[in-house]
């Protein structure tokens, strides 16, 4: 496993590679992160991971602060899973030089978590611009989990015709349900049970949504069982048609139930 902290070494290295799978992550890695590199071994070429702590999406200093680090744990799994290069570089390094390709910004970075994360997909989108200018992969990998930026990314490739495939993997979740996050190192108990009981819930309600005749979330009440679990702040929760990612309008449409609520000042997402 060869590591790089500076891009123009690490271009020497691969310049010439035209089959690389790509998984970007901001490390504290988990079996979420695990699968998708999964998923690029498969490939025939090489794999590239890229660890970097992106500050440009973060919406407070003290939340980039606060996020999970241990690049020693998340080196000695990643050499276990034989990746070929793993990329960790500074903010210097990432963002001192003129892209050729512009950030393109699809409309829904306004809705869901852009409504109440400000600037935070134009922080992804740049970001993901950047490594994929450098690292020119032929697959780039994202999780469900995060749908939305998934969805905006795959915009951006489109419409700015990069030659990347982006290739889509499903949620890694825990035993009880719990979709696995690097923010999860900072959940008790008692939050990680109650967060396994607001998936359950999902679940059922989206399994009675079916059986209707149109989806229509009733919000109030959805939000009152939350409470009753212990969910005491939700900035949203809403059924999203996952093709257009907005307002599914009949049944056969494929859609998840979307929330991101708080447990102990920890912000959690999910789509079930
Ligand atoms: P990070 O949160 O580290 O996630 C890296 C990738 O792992 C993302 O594609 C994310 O969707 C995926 N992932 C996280 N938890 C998962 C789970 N439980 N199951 C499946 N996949 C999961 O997302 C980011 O970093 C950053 O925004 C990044 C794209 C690296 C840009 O900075």
């Amino acid at each position: 496993m060869k590591i790089f902290k500076h891009r123009l070494a690490l271009k020497r290295e691969i310049s010439s590679n035209k089959n690389l799978s790509f998984v970007p992550t901001m490390g504290g890695l988990h079996s979420g992160h695990k699968y998708l590199i999964q998923r690029a071994k498969a490939k025939r070429g090489k794999v590239i991971i890229s660890i970097f702590v992106n500050p440009k999406q973060f919406n407070s200093k003290k939340d980039f602060k606060s996020y999970p680090r241990n690049l020693r744990l998340d080196l000695n799994i990643l050499k276990k899973l034989k990746v070929d290069y793993v990329y960790m570089p500074n903010f210097k390094d990432v963002y001192s030089f003129k892209t050729i390709k512009k950030i393109y910004l699809d409309k829904v970075s306004q809705t869901l978590c852009g409504k109440f994360r400000r600037s935070h997909f134009l922080g992804v989108v740049n970001v993901v611009n950047r490594l994929l200018e450098i690292i020119k992969p032929r697959y780039i990998y994202f999780g469900k989990k995060d749908y939305q930026q998934l969805f905006i990314i795959k915009k951006h490739i489109k419409k700015r015709n990069i030659k990347t495939k982006l290739i889509s993997c499903k949620t890694i979740r825990s035993n009880n349900g719990v979709a696995l996050s690097s923010r999860n190192k900072s959940l008790n108990n008692h939050s990680i049970l109650i967060a396994s009981k607001v998936f359950k819930l999902l679940k059922t309600e989206k399994r009675n949504l079916k059986k209707g005749s149109f989806v229509k979330l009733n919000k109030s009440l959805i939000i009152k069982k939350l409470n009753k679990l212990g969910v005491k702040k939700i900035d949203y929760i809403e059924c999203i048609n996952l093709n257009t990612l907005k307002k599914p309008l009949n049944i056969n449409s494929k859609f998840n139930i979307f929330i991101a609520y708080y447990l102990n000042g920890t912000r959690l997402i999910d789509n079930v």
